[in-house]
């Protein structure tokens, strides 16, 4: 029998670099929200032994450098179990662009493996599992508004913001992640050499979100106050909180091209737009459906790959994620 897993995208809502640790990943602080986005990731388990995956689209890789092959092997031992494995990935999303697709075929790999082998993992060890594969393998367990700390695998999951109309645009160029990791560590240095150090700046994620969600959601009284979650007013208070990706502090002045999307999207009538992780995709959060439609056409039209499309709330994603 073959399960069929929709797998979401995220986009990152803010992002903050700490330092480089002692295990060469940077501690970060960031807002995940997954959208509605997806790939569709079918198991099937059979008799025999080994981890197949195919794929139509040639840039998948269909070896063990696939982050589906690195869970199945996980999953497997975590069950004590021989079987074979058949995974086939229907790619929608870019592949590297920020999105989390491989990270969210991942998860959806381990739910479909659970389903086709009728077995069940502990809770904690589906997160064990999802952080060995990938900083940004365990936000797709939670699903929603997730705050993501350590180096983005520790997740927690936030108020859940309302939906959005967005607009997820990828330009045809390869962001490296760890390449903009390494930019950003020369960055610090030379601020080092100069006068301030960014590296600090991470605490002050707190204070951003704290001025975006925080602020106005609760009274002196502990009663949430009913005007704030209006998804307008959110969007404003993001924009004034001036929540920001520090990728794109390195990513833009290496790519304009990248920065060009931004500021299409801006021109276009994007609220809010940013960096969706190291890129290339940018994303745009719009106040209504047709000028985020509107948008959309703009930019494909001028040869940007680009959808319209909405954040996806906890509740829906869990509804989409097994509907299949
Ligand atoms: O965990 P993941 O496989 O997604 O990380 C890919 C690479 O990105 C890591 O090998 C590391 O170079 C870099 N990274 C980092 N700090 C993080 C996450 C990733 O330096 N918080």
């Amino acid at each position: 029998m073959s399960i069929a897993v929709r797998s979401f995208a995220k986009i990152n809502i803010g992002l903050r670099i700490g330092p480089a640790r002692e295990d060469g990943f940077h501690e970060l602080r960031t807002i995940y929200q997954t959208v509605a986005l997806s790939d569709v990731v079918r198991v099937e388990a059979g008799r025999g032994v080994g981890i197949e995956i195919y794929s139509k689209d040639p840039r998948v890789p269909c070896d063990e450098s696939n982050t589906c092959f690195r869970m199945a092997e996980r999953v497997l031992r975590a069950f004590k179990l021989r079987s074979k494995i058949r995974i086939t990935i229907e790619k929608n999303l870019p592949v590297q662009g920020g999105l989390g697709g491989a990270s969210s075929n991942a998860v959806a790999t381990m739910l479909g493996m659970e389903k086709a082998l009728k077995k069940e993992l502990a809770p904690l060890d589906r997160l064990r599992l999802a952080a060995e594969t990938g900083s940004d393998v365990p936000l797709f367990l939670i699903g929603g508004t997730v705050l993501g700390t350590g180096r983005g695998e520790q997740v927690y999951p936030i108020e859940d913001l309302p939906s959005f109309h967005c607009v997820i645009a990828t330009p045809e160029i390869g962001v490296s992640t760890p390449a903009a990791f390494a930019d950003w560590d020369r960055k610090i240095e030379a601020a080092k050499l100069t006068a301030s150090d960014g590296s600090d700046k991470i605490n002050e994620f707190s204070h951003s979100v704290f001025e975006w969600l925080g602020r106005r959601s609760f009274s002196l009284t502990g009663v949430p106050s009913k005007s704030w979650d209006r998804a307008e007013a959110l969007l404003l208070d993001l924009v004034r909180t001036g929540i920001e990706n520090d990728f794109e502090s390195v990513v833009f002045p290496k790519h304009p091209a990248i920065r060009e999307v931004k500021r299409a999207l801006e021109k276009a009538g994007a609220k809010y737009a940013s960096l969706a992780g190291s890129g290339s995709t940018v994303y745009g959060l719009f106040e209504s459906k047709s000028i985020a439609a509107k948008a959309a056409k703009s930019l494909t039209e001028n040869g940007v790959r680009a959808q319209a499309t909405i954040t996806l709330p906890r509740a829906e994603y869990w509804k989409a994620v097994l509907s299949r």
